[in-house]
């Protein structure tokens, strides 16, 4: 067989976001809800930070999936982030809750959220968008 007539498909970083945070959906903890979800956040030097969704016996106690994602970037040094992606199972894509708006807000106000489900249904959105009016490190000046 020629090699010209199959050419292998190219993995894009976006595949390969879909593929990490997928990957991250499958290790969550949701014993209470049953809503498992993956994130996975790059930084603006490419790399790619994984989190997913992590419940407790004491309810409030659980923690998102982006915010896990967040917490394993920031330990790792990454302060800047271009893009967060969030997988679920659920039918429509799931966007982010507004205390992960809050948490992502602070390193990234022009990040792009995107959810994409199990179908490939995508959703994108502006962080800006999201959390139009947000509360941010420059709030704290105006005391
Ligand atoms: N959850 C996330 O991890 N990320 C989201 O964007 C939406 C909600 C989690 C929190 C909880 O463990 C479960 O989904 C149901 O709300």
């Amino acid at each position: 067989m020629s090699a010209a007539a199959s050419p292998t498909p190219m993995l894009t970083q976006l595949d390969a976001l879909r593929v990490i945070a997928e990957a991250a959906r499958a290790n969550a903890w949701c014993p209470y809800s049953h809503f498992p979800v993956g994130a996975a956040l790059e930084s603006d030097d490419g790399r790619i930070f994984a989190g997913c969704n992590v419940e407790n016996a004491s309810y409030p106690a659980g923690t998102c999936a982006e915010r896990v994602a967040l917490g394993a970037a920031v330990s790792a040094g990454a302060r800047r982030f271009t893009r967060v992606v969030i997988t679920s199972a659920a039918l429509e894509p799931t966007p982010p809750c507004g205390i992960c708006r809050q948490a992502l807000v602070e390193f990234a106000p022009m990040l792009e959220v995107i959810a994409i489900t199990p179908h490939g249904l995508i959703a994108r959105w502006s962080l800006a968008d999201l959390l139009p009016v947000p509360f941010t490190p420059a709030s704290l000046e105006n005391a």
